[in-house]
């Protein structure tokens, strides 16, 4: 049995993803795994560079498919020296986003076809995939409400309701799509149970 793990967790703004991915990495270590938690965009020096270049704001507007661009720009060294590296080693990797966050977020949000995101993921991923990919999944207006919670919204967040639910429900449908890579937890229900619900997915 292959020994490493490519964990990947998705869903739109205000899911707790950030939370339940601690959470994930604290359980596996005490079970004694080597553990690896990245995020994207971002994780390596350079492609946190790129994920500042990407979520500030500007007067000018940033073209669709320089936004695409810079997304796999950053994932393609995260890749190489990140996720690849890890992985090799024998290390269980989770990352707080990844490539269907690009299908999700620059497919369904912005409209980009499948087919050119789909060149472009296996130009940059090559063989590589997630075994599991969590979604935290909750309603649109809940999830911008925490998000707004938190203070300043980013280039993305600050995008229209109607933009997040073409992003959500392009989550769901990879989810049916892809049954033996997807689990959904509802993340609209208490922070604890959540957490339970990951946890027994993840054992
Ligand atoms: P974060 O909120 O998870 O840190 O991600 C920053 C934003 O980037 C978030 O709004 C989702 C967005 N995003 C994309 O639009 N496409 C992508 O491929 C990724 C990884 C993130």
């Amino acid at each position: 049995m292959k020994k490493s793990k490519f964990i990947t967790i998705e869903g739109i703004e205000g899911t707790g993803k950030s939370t339940v991915v601690q959470y994930i990495r604290d359980h596996l270590q005490r079970s004694g795994e080597k553990i690896v938690l990245t995020r994207e965009p971002g994780g390596t020096e350079i492609a946190e560079a790129i994920r500042k270049v990407i979520l500030r704001h500007y007067k000018e507007t940033m073209a669709e498919d320089t936004e695409l661009l810079l997304y796999f720009a950053g994932r393609a060294q995260h890749i190489a020296s990140v996720i690849r590296p890890a992985l090799e080693a024998g290390k269980t990797v989770i990352s707080d986003r990844f490539t269907d966050a690009s299908f999700a977020y620059q497919g369904a949000g912005r409209g980009i076809s499948v087919e050119r995101l789909k060149v472009l993921s296996h130009w940059v991923l090559k063989d590589l995939k997630p075994d599991l990919t969590i979604l935290l999944d909750v309603p649109v207006e809940v999830g911008l409400a925490r998000a707004k919670g938190r203070g300043t919204l980013d280039r993305i967040e600050s995008e229209t309701i109607e933009f997040f639910e073409r992003v959500r429900q392009c989550y769901l449908d990879l989810a049916k799509q892809f049954p033996e890579q997807y689990r959904i937890v509802d993340a609209n229900q208490p922070l604890d149970a959540v957490k339970q619900q990951v946890i027994s997915i993840i054992q």
